[in-house]
């Protein structure tokens, strides 16, 4: 009967082995961006193209500047909160994005205001 405790070894290594392969393989797989390069955002009135990463870097080191709520609620995700059609309590998505854009190229006196210039594309 040696030869059948013989295979239960052989599979007991080969699944130790592919358990510790799928682990090293997660622990290896680099981290989703924190700071993502560009967002391109689709909607009816025309895809606008967003420079994240230049925005983050160039005209805001703060990333509070726009999220505000990390202070109190980790999500990246405006729509979390912002829902597609707002109320007098919450902006909705489309309102909040653009009193948060359209008021600091405003308030700088730089960055596109005209819709046309944001809905470029
Ligand atoms: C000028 C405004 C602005 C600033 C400053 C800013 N962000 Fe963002 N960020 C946004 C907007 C707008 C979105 C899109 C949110 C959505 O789709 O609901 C976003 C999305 C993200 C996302 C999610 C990307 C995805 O794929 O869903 C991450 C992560 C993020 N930002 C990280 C950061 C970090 C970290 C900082 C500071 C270093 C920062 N942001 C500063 C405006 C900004
Ligand atoms: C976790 C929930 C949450 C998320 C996520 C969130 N907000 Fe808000 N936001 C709120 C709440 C609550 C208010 C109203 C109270 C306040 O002003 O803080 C608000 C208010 C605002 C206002 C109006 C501020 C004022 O002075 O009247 C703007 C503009 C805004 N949010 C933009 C954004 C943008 C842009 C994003 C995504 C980058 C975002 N919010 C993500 C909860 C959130
Ligand atoms: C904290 C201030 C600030 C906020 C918030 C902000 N911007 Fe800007 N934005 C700027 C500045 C400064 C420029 C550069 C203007 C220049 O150099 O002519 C700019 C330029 C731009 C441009 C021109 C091309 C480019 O990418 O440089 C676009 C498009 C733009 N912003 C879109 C957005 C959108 C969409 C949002 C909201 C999700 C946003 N901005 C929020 C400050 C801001
Ligand atoms: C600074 C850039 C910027 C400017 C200027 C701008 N928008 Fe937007 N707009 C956005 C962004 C960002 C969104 C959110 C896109 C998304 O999440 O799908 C948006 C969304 C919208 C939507 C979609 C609303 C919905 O519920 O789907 C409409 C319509 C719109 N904008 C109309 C306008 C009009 C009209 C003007 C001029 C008065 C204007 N926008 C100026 C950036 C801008």
């Amino acid at each position: 009967m040696s030869s059948k405790r013989d295979l239960k070894v052989a599979i007991l290594i080969m699944v130790i082995s592919m358990v510790t392969g799928i682990i090293c393989y997660a622990s290896f797989t680099p981290p989703a961006s924190e700071n993502p390069v560009r967002i391109m955002f689709q909607n009816k009135a025309g895809k606008v193209l967003f420079t994240h990463y230049i925005h983050t870097g160039d005209y805001t080191e703060d990333c509070l500047d726009c999220h505000h709520n990390l202070e109190y609620d980790e999500s990246y995700n405006c729509s979390e909160c912002h829902e597609e059609t707002g109320d007098e309590d919450m902006l909705s998505r489309a309102d909040s994005m653009h009193q948060t854009c359209m008021g600091c190229h405003e308030d700088i006196g730089a960055g596109p205001v005209e819709c046309n210039s944001c809905h470029s594309l």
